[in-house]
């Protein structure tokens, strides 16, 4: 439901402003939602702070995943996670 495009515009794009953001399923829904929810937010958001702290000019590798108009990933085979099995950047350190 996540990707369904007729609950999400454009699922495939990452957009932190969609109006019903909040009304993804990643962590489910009702009784069994997953307590861990807000202890992965909290991870996930110290992390990327911390990559943005030291990183400047960060770029998906070109080389790895081909050019912006037609990137090539790949995923870890389960349907219950969609998870990149490999992410390539480029960047600059920042110290
Ligand atoms: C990005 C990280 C995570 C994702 C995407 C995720 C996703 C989910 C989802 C979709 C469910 C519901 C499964 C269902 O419908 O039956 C679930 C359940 C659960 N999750 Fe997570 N989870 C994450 C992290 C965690 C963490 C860090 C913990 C514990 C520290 C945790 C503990 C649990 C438990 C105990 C349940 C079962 C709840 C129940 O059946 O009542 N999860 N999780």
């Amino acid at each position: 439901m996540n990707r369904d495009p007729r609950k999400f515009d454009e699922p495939e794009q990452f957009r932190l402003d969609r109006s019903n953001v909040r009304e993804h399923i990643a962590f489910g829904r009702g009784a069994h939602s997953c307590p861990g929810g807000p202890f992965a937010r909290a991870e996930a958001r110290i992390s990327i702070e911390r990559f943005l702290a030291r990183m400047a000019d960060i770029q998906i590798s070109e080389s790895a995943h081909g050019p912006a108009d037609a990137r090539r990933y790949e995923y870890e085979p389960t349907f219950i996670l969609r998870g990149l099995t490999e992410l390539h950047l480029s960047f600059t350190p920042i110290r």
